[in-house]
């Protein structure tokens, strides 16, 4: 199928990659980004027409997702939208509420009231394994949990692991999709919004609706000067800059990383496939590890092994403990499976992140979340 496809945020990291998959299909892409000065570079590209990271190919409308007049304008002639305009931060939500619920809530409803005039065969939206808040756990009885909760201090000691209400570690198992929402951030309640608003506005207006549940994608291109975003790149860019990773709890927590071209690949067959519709998936590798594991794996790949951790021992507000990846319905309903091996995918992150500059600016975000008593 060749269609022209609207992918809202695809000057993005993720949204570069669902570009050059579905252009690599056949489709005629269209891109909808704001070119936020927080991911794409302190001097907010204010001068560019369109980011050189884009094939030129692609067709680029520089716009704001609550821009409703260009939202519409995206719109016409347009097949399907893949929705990715998104602020992604979780920590930053829990200090920017307004702006994390205005450009993801409010500029998702722009985008499906602007979908009522100008309909279209599908959207796919991603969501996000925030949602689950923790991750699905088994009891000492074997007895599944949904609702598990971060322990808390305990004889004066932090207890980072979830416990049973007689005070029983649990053990964390891959989630999967019926697993309920237990939203722990405002960008956690921000995805829920969105993947909410997918279902309940497509259904009305015969658009098929998708949405997809990304766990942590890496991979090259992410926004390294950028320090709310995702773990891998905040890691990569302490590292080429001489520093140690900086690892919050005790470096246990475990999630599941996916590089950013099976993720690519699962937004353009989610596209396609007739038996995508209406449904909503987990887009995972399916293994897990844990954050101390992926630092010094990065380190390695990059040759600072010399740069051990820095385990710091506090929690972010909002961070969940474990979450990794049920696979099975992605598997069984879209054929999906993750292909990129980890170890060579690091290697790639790591020869890509040599060529970069990134400024290093954990320490300041740190900061910001300290001054409002969000990490403790
Ligand atoms: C991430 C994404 C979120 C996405 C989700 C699923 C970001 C900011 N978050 O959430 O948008 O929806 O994956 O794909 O991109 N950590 C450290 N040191 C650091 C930074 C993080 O130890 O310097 C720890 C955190 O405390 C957490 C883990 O690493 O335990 C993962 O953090 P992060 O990459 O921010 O991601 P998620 O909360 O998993």
């Amino acid at each position: 199928m060749s269609e022209t496809v609207l992918v809202t945020g695809g000057a993005g990291f993720i949204g570069r990659f669902v570009c050059a998959e579905l252009f690599r299909r056949g489709n005629a892409v269209r891109v909808l980004d704001a070119l936020i000065p927080q991911v794409h570079g302190p001097q907010g590209l204010d001068n560019i027409d369109r980011p050189s990271a884009l094939p030129d190919e692609v067709e680029f409308i520089r716009a704001d997702i609550r821009d409703g007049d260009a939202v519409a304008k995206a719109l016409k002639g347009a097949d399907s939208v893949v929705h990715l305009a998104s602020e992604v931060g979780v920590g930053q939500s829990m200090y920017e509420v307004e702006r994390y619920t205005s450009v993801n809530d409010v500029g998702t409803a722009v985008l499906f009231e602007r979908l009522i005039d100008n309909p279209v065969r599908r959207v796919v939206t991603a969501s996000s394994m925030s949602i689950y808040g923790e991750g699905l756990y088994r009891d000492a009885d074997g007895v599944l949990v949904e609702d598990a909760e971060r322990g808390s201090v305990r004889d004066g000691q932090q207890v980072w692991e979830p416990l049973d209400r007689q005070g029983r570690p649990l053990t964390p198992v891959a989630t999967p999709e019926w697993k309920r929402p237990n939203l722990a951030s405002i960008y956690a309640l921000n995805k829920y919004v969105q993947e909410r608003t997918t279902h309940i506005m497509c259904a009305p207006y015969g658009i098929e609706g998708v949405c997809l549940r990304l766990f942590n994608v890496y991979g090259p291109g992410q926004a390294l000067s950028n320090p709310y975003t995702g773990v891998l790149a905040i890691f990569a860019s302490r590292l080429l800059n001489g520093q140690q990773p900086m690892i919050f709890e005790d470096g246990e927590q475990r999630r599941d990383f996916v590089h950013v071209t099976d993720v690519a690949r699962a937004f353009a067959d989610a596209l396609v496939l007739p038996q995508a519709a209406g449904g909503t998936f987990n887009i995972g590798s399916g293994n897990d590890r844990s954050v101390t594991q992926v630092a010094e794996a990065l380190a390695q790949a990059m040759g600072k092994n010399d740069l051990a951790p820095d385990i710091v021992g506090k929690t972010r507000t909002g961070d969940i403990r474990h979450c990794f990846c049920d696979t099975g319905l992605a598997a069984d309903r879209l054929g999906f499976t993750a292909r990129q091996d980890f170890v060579e995918g690091l290697a790639e992150l790591a020869a890509w992140v040599q060529q970069q500059t990134a400024q290093d600016r954990v320490g300041e975000a740190r900061a910001e979340l300290e001054a409002r008593g969000l990490v403790a």
